[in-house]
């Protein structure tokens, strides 16, 4: 039994523990840290799960981002625990943290991941969108949450903050 709650500032580090037990060493060299360095991740949508004994065994993170100039999450982020996966929790992270995006405003999600996974949520292969190097376009794959949301929305995906 897992309980989902919104990522707080002391749940930082710990989440970062498990990123780091989950992911390739240097996860942070990948391209999609430099458009998340220096801004927050979204209020209200990373969350960790935690089980009956508190212990994390999972978490997810959103980043805005913004594609040509309209504004899209870029989810991940995402891990669980490796004694905890294959029972769904990945699926649970994911599925309740979009079921939230749509109600605070956000019209489209993106991500970079493999897309046998993802597909099982709604995501699909984004031709027109460009991560910054070295991504494999093949990997960068978007949901709407809004009908049409992807439609005409084309190019780099760029910092937040830049102008
Ligand atoms: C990817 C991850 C979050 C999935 O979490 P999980 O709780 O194990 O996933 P779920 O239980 O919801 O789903 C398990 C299913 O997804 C499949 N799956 C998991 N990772 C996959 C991948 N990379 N590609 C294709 N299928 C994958 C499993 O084979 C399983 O398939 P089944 O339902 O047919 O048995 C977890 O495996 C993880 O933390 N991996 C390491 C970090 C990582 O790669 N994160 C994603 C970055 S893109």
């Amino acid at each position: 039994m897992f309980t989902l709650s919104e990522e707080k500032p002391d749940d930082w580090w710990e989440v970062e523990a498990l990123y780091d037990l989950c992911f390739a060493p240097g996860r942070e060299a990948l391209s999609s840290y430099r458009l998340r360095d220096g801004i927050d991740p979204v209020a209200g949508l990373s969350l960790v799960a935690r089980d009956d004994d508190a212990i994390l065994a999972g978490a997810i993170r959103f980043w805005p981002v913004l594609v040509g100039d309209a504004p899209a999450l870029l989810l991940g982020p995402v891990a669980v625990h490796p004694t905890r996966q294959g029972e769904g929790l990945g699926g649970f992270l994911i599925r309740e943290s979009l079921a939230l995006a749509k109600p605070l405003g956000w019209a489209r999600v993106m991500l970079v991941g493999d897309r046998p996974y993802y597909g099982r949520f709604g995501f699909e292969r984004l031709d027109d969108v460009i991560m910054p190097p070295p991504t494999n376009p093949e990997r960068v794959l978007g949901a709407a949450l809004a009908p049409g949301a992807w439609e005409g929305v084309t190019g780099p995906v760029r910092r937040f903050t830049e102008g």
